[in-house]
């Protein structure tokens, strides 16, 4: 089995992206998490506290952490794996993915192939905008992230109950 990437902003992981990842790993040898730096947008975290994030949260031997700047099809030819990861929450993520995923088959001519997972059903309404606009407003994101994410969100906000 391949290995796949898997990329994203990870601004922070949350729980959605953990259970992808892992059911992930049941399809493929080796994943790679890889965090798209985005130099006109400013995060939440810097790119090394989100590695250090998801290092943290999953110890796997299989997961690589990773970031990269530009075109994700060149980070897939740099990484020699063609296969992109990417989570399907609702309906109305699929227009945007299903953009990106064309575009990417485009761009690398059809050396580079998305695959789909749905996101796990306790998990479909998360995404990291709303956890940092929940955190950040005072609301609790206790079991929408992983316990390290928590306390990193918690130490920038404040506690929440
Ligand atoms: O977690 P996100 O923000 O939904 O991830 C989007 C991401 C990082 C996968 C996407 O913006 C991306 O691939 N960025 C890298 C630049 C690039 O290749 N853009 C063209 C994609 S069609």
């Amino acid at each position: 089995m391949p290995a796949a990437i898997y990329p994203g902003s990870f601004d922070p992981l949350t729980n959605g992206h953990v259970s992808l990842i892992q059911r992930g790993l049941m399809m493929f040898d080796k994943v790679v998490v890889a965090i798209a730096v985005n130099p006109k947008k400013t995060p939440l975290f810097s790119v090394e506290e989100r590695k250090q994030l998801i290092r943290e949260a999953i110890q796997d031997p299989r997961v690589e952490v990773d970031d990269f700047q530009g075109l994700l099809v060149d980070y897939c030819r740099r990484k020699n794996v063609n296969v992109i990861v990417r989570g399907l929450r609702a309906v109305s993520d699929f227009e945007y993915e299903f953009q990106m995923a064309n575009m990417n088959r485009k761009l690398a001519g059809n050396g580079v192939e998305t695959v789909f997972m749905m996101t796990g059903e306790d998990y479909f309404y998360v995404s990291s905008q709303i956890v940092r606009e929940v955190a950040s407003l005072g609301g609790s994101v206790k079991g929408l992230v992983p316990a390290n994410v928590l306390a990193k969100l918690e130490a920038r906000f404040g506690r929440k109950g």
